[in-house]
């Protein structure tokens, strides 16, 4: 934080938070005493496949100003009340982190007040820490684009596994589309993944990846894929199987990392995160290590602009703004290269 930044002046005002990063664009606005006053999400799904970022980063820069404005309504503010503006720096989408940053660097110029850049996977974190009410959790964050399991350590969040190809929740939604699913009324695939495991009755095994602490979901897709298309399995067995392996080992490698920090809370966020399943593998798991499992609100879980927001107030108090020429896109910036001041010495204002 630079010096001259007045303390005083950072216990009153409003951050807007704009997260870009793949196919949601999400405004979220929370008081610097941390009160959240407004959470508004605009999903873009493509008709069909996975997301086109410069087709998802369209509907992003069509939507901004609407979002941005609902956003300040639901929150009963004029722009001008605003005191800072964050958005999602990265990682994500180029595209897509573009247009964010644009919306972001526009509105932060015009009300001429500063700008703040925000890690993505950072701010699940740090919304979950501050929603769960939990202090110094092992954070298992799972979703769409991100499998990573993380917890903090020295001066900053240490990657203790994470995947080596795609993510769970985009083996989830491969597997779905392969085998003909389709999104409907708004049920995203990997609950409907869920929705047929329930009614799983055999186990089919599946390739287990763990090397190390890393994680590989890539063999476990093709193969069930391939177990489908040959036939002779029901799908309903295969969705089974297919969670039961790949959430044995998003377990494995959390409890690892339990083990190797003695940490004792665990936190599970991410759009996989509302699986029941996980939640169950996870709960017995903390629970044997004598540890406590907290999952995180869907609301909050999912990518909003809210969680970017509150990182935002919590990065500017330490560090200050952002020049222009540090507010370029970082569509590959990882969690262990951030700095996180705000946990040094565990403030209590930072939970
Ligand atoms: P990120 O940028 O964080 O990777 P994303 O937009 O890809 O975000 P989220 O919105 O956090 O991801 O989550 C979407 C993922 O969550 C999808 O893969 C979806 O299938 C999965 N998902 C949602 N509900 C469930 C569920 N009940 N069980 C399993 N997976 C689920
Ligand atoms: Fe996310």
């Amino acid at each position: 934080m630079s010096s001259s930044l007045d303390a005083r002046r950072l216990k009153e005002g409003y951050c807007l938070g704009i997260e870009s990063t793949a196919d949601d664009f999400a405004v979220g606005i929370v008081s610097f005493d941390g009160e959240i006053l407004a959470n508004v999400i605009s999903a873009y799904s493509p008709e069909k496949g996975g997301i086109h970022p410069r087709e998802a980063a369209r509907h992003h820069a069509n939507v901004a100003a609407k979002v941005i404005g609902e956003a300040l309504e639901r929150a009963g503010l004029k722009a001008k009340d605003l005191s800072i503006v964050a958005f999602a720096q990265g990682p994500g989408l180029g595209p897509c982190l573009r247009t964010g940053a644009t919306a972001a660097r526009a509105l932060a110029s015009y009300l001429k007040i500063p700008l703040v850049g925000v890690n993505h996977c950072i701010a699940h974190i740090e919304i979950g820490r501050k929603v769960c009410k939990v202090s110094d959790p092992v954070t298992l964050y799972v979703s769409g684009g991100n499998t990573i399991v993380t917890a903090f350590a020295g001066d900053r969040y240490r990657v203790f596994g994470e995947t080596l190809d795609i993510a769970i929740g985009n083996c989830l939604d491969t597997f779905a589309r392969e085998v003909g699913l389709t999104q409907k009324g708004g049920v995203p695939l990997g609950a409907m993944i869920e929705n047929l495991a329930k009614k799983g009755k055999r186990f089919i095994p599946l390739p287990y990846t763990v090397k190390g602490m890393d994680l590989s979901f890539s063999g476990l897709l093709t193969r069930a894929t391939q177990l489908f298309k040959d036939g002779g399995y029901r799908l309903e067995d295969l969705c089974f199987s297919l969670q039961e392996v790949a959430f044995s080992m998003l377990t494995e490698v959390t409890e690892r990392a339990v083990a190797h920090t003695e940490k004792r809370e665990v936190l599970l966020t991410g759009g996989v995160a509302a699986n029941r399943r996980l939640q169950d593998m996870l709960r017995v798991m903390t629970e044997e290590r004598g540890a406590e499992m907290y999952v995180v609100p869907k609301q909050y879980a999912l990518d909003n602009g809210v969680m970017i927001a509150w990182t935002g107030i919590l990065r500017y108090r330490y560090k200050g703004a952002l020049s222009l020429s540090e507010s370029g896109i970082r569509p590959k910036w990882r969690v262990d290269e951030v700095d996180v001041p705000w946990r040094r010495g565990e403030r209590s204002d930072a939970s």
